[in-house]
């Protein structure tokens, strides 16, 4: 099979209309940073910060996340940040099975292109789509999984935090540990 490179992928993404989502969207929110990324991290879907910027995870969620970056020090720079839809839902809800399985190949195109050795769900809806459909955020963030040529986890999606701040000190210890696990790479 041919590896489409990210900047084939991000052009092909830039025009879809696959799903609905192409007709209500102000921008394809395609992903940002490292082309060669050791570490990507996957969210949910564009909000409404997103859907104007084109920019993953600039909104109130995405401020919260990258305080956890900086504490653990990972450049957001040196890392790819990208979504498991690439168009915002309207009013932000939970993206639909059928809009995932018309946007999942620019995701896999994005991880064959980037081939990164660690992938962090950000979230229960990327984690169920990406690690096993049955995963429990709850009792399995910060457990790591092998797949093919990377290790996988899931943490809370900051937007999670946001709404329950007990979460929080969970999030620094995984967060940290990702760090570490970056580290071990070099
Ligand atoms: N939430 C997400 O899952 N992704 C974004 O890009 C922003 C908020």
């Amino acid at each position: 099979m041919e590896t489409k490179t990210l900047m084939q992928v991000k052009s092909e993404c830039e025009n879809c209309q696959r799903c609905p989502l192409g007709q209500t969207r102000t921008n394809v929110v395609f992903g940002v940073g490292n082309p060669n990324a050791e570490l990507m991290f996957v969210g949910e879907a564009p909000g409404e910060k997103e859907d104007l910027s084109g920019i993953p995870f600039v909104g109130a969620a995405g401020k919260l996340f990258d305080k956890y970056l900086t504490a653990v020090g990972i450049e957001r720079d040196d890392v790819y940040i990208a979504n498991i839809l690439k168009c915002r839902p309207p009013k932000n809800r939970d993206p639909k099975p059928e809009e995932e399985d018309m946007c999942i190949d620019y995701l896999r195109g994005q991880v064959r292109a980037i081939k990164p050795k660690m992938i962090v769900c950000l979230g229960r809806i990327a984690a169920m789509r990406l690690i096993k459909p049955d995963f429990k955020i709850t009792s399995e963030h910060g457990v790591w999984f092998k797949k093919g040529n990377f290790d996988i986890c899931a943490v809370y999606h900051p937007s999670a935090l946001l709404r329950d701040p007990h979460k929080k000190d969970d999030m620094l210890k995984d967060m940290l540990d990702i760090k570490a696990k970056l580290d071990e790479l070099q």
